[in-house]
């Protein structure tokens, strides 16, 4: 089976959990683009969704299946979002933005009230970090600065590059991918690169996962936080 295959079918499931009449956050990458996909093809059988775009993207899809769309400031919060992740931990801790929303993606996901994750089993990880990367995304004024500082925490920040130039993720902004290890103690780092004047937000999503949906090409299966009451840490 293909990954498109195995996708569609995360997808699916995770279409089970969205009530009728609800405010859905709508991820980015093509697990969420998949999840995007059948929620429109269901709200074009009378399905009442409206949904809140992490990326521009994202909202080409959404428009292109006619999904009534609101910003964030029009909500008190958000019912469900649904998004992908490069890396889940066994904690449900995630390492997000290989796709460059990250930031607008932790904003949405902190808006909700639940947050599914949909991945192929390739993501699932022992430690946070295993993949080799986190990215962080910086403002362009501070990015020498938050570079330097990312240093000295022991990560490799690489400017990301697209045609040629500095990639600049949907709010203007760069991303430093930082080389890491496996990282010991996420919480930590996350406290630490917050802390750095210029940036705006790491990869590193803790604390803020309810499901994770995972498939392959045998099953489809769902992890669920052992804590539920964890207070979310960003
Ligand atoms: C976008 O910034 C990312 O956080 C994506 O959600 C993540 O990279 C997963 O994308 P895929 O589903 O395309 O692997």
């Amino acid at each position: 089976m293909d990954e498109s295959a195995v996708l569609k079918r995360v997808a699916a499931r995770a279409l089970e959990l969205v009530p009728d009449n609800s405010i859905v956050g709508l991820g980015t990458g093509r697990a969420a683009t998949e999840f995007v996909r059948a929620l429109g093809e269901r709200a074009r059988q009378g399905f009442r969704v409206r949904g809140i775009p992490t990326s521009e993207a994202t909202t080409k899809v959404a428009q292109e299946y006619g999904i009534p769309l609101l910003r964030l400031d029009e909500v008190e919060s958000i019912d469900i979002t649904v998004d992908g992740a490069d890396e889940v931990d066994p904690n449900l801790d995630l390492i997000k933005g290989y796709g460059g929303a990250l930031v607008r993606e932790k904003i949405v996901a902190a808006a909700s009230k639940r947050e599914i994750i949909l991945v192929g089993s390739e993501k699932l990880v022992a430690v946070l970090g295993s993949r080799g990367k986190l990215p962080v995304e910086v403002i362009p004024f501070a990015y020498s600065l938050c570079r330097r500082r990312l240093a000295d925490l022991g990560l490799r920040p690489a400017l990301r590059q697209a045609n040629g130039a500095p990639f600049a993720s949907d709010g203007g902004n760069y991303i430093l991918d930082c080389g890491t290890e496996p990282i010991r103690d996420p919480q930590e780092l996350e406290t630490s690169i917050r802390a750095i004047p210029g940036v705006l937000g790491s990869g590193l999503f803790l604390g803020m996962t309810e499901r994770v949906i995972v498939g392959d090409e045998n099953e489809v299966r769902e992890l669920t936080r052992k804590s539920p009451s964890l207070p979310r840490r960003g």
